[in-house]
């Protein structure tokens, strides 16, 4: 396994310039870990923000030689990014994007191209500059993302409330792959949010589906009633000892219900 250091210290810089601004400086670590451990390929993130994410997810990627990164924002907080975006662009050298641009979506759009392309992570990269309602997207239905292959990792950044939760279960559970992640940023350090990820987790293991994980496509749910009782699902609360507002991620396991490990990794007898 190999490291590619000169990007790794342009991203550790980066952290430190702007990972502070969605708490995500060791987070980035950990799915860059995750992904590289795993050989994940196909991961989906809802909520790009300042990148910092999406750079060690893309980084892992292109370490593994496979995989791709689909990743959505409207660009909604860029207003105030621009300081991060300027000094960005200073450390990789690229030209910074024109201030006289930044309230428009496009500043938002030429930063993260070009950050992407300037460390070569710009062919694992699919960027999507979308406004997400999780209460009506079919994501699949509206191609933005393909079907072609299973989400092996999904990070949800964009919204944490009991109700938002359930609305990635519903909108992402059926598109995910038989081994796979999905994480929540934020869910597990808010007690409604926690405390309703431990029932949804505790419901999909016993087999039950809440009417509120269904859709109005009656094939789609009996697929996804299929699938659950085929599943177990690990919940995991990763919280940090920091007192800042986003300072945990909850972690979801998705495996097959069967009575070995993960087979592709498993060492005999
Ligand atoms: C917490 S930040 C993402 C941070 C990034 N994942 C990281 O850790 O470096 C959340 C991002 O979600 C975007 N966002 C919020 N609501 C959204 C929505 N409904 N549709 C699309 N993007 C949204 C915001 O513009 C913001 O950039």
């Amino acid at each position: 396994m190999t490291f590619n250091i000169s990007n790794i210290e342009k991203l550790l810089k980066i952290n430190n310039i702007s990972g502070h601004v969605y708490g995500s400086e060791t987070l980035s670590l950990f799915l860059y870990t995750l992904i590289k451990r795993e050989k994940l390929s196909n991961i989906v993130e809802l909520g790009t923000g300042l990148g910092t994410t999406s750079l060690w997810i893309c980084q892992a990627l292109m370490e593994n030689n496979k995989g791709n990164l689909t990743t959505i924002d409207n660009g909604r907080d860029i207003q105030e990014l621009v300081s991060f975006i300027q000094e960005i662009s200073e450390l990789l050298e690229i030209d910074p994007p024109s201030i006289k641009d930044s309230t428009t979506i496009i500043y938002y759009q030429n930063f993260i191209y070009k950050t992407f392309k300037s460390l070569n992570l710009d062919q694992f990269l699919d960027f999507k500059n979308i406004d997400i309602n999780l209460q009506n997207y079919s994501f699949a239905e509206d191609n933005i993302i393909t079907v072609d292959e299973k989400i092996d990792m999904l990070f949800a950044d964009i919204a944490h409330g009991p109700d938002n939760i359930i609305d990635i279960f519903r909108c992402f559970l059926p598109l995910m792959n038989d081994f796979s992640h999905i994480l929540i940023d934020s869910a597990s350090t808010k007690l409604r949010s926690y405390l309703t990820l431990e029932q949804l987790v505790a419901d999909l293991n016993k087999g039950k589906v809440s009417p509120r994980l269904l859709s109005q496509n009656d094939e789609q749910n009996h697929y996804l009633i299929q699938l659950v009782t085929q599943r177990k699902f690990r919940l995991n609360h990763l919280t940090e000892k920091e007192k800042q507002t986003q300072n945990s991620t909850a972690w979801i396991t998705l495996e097959p219900v069967d009575y070995r490990p993960n087979p592709e990794v498993t060492t005999l007898p």
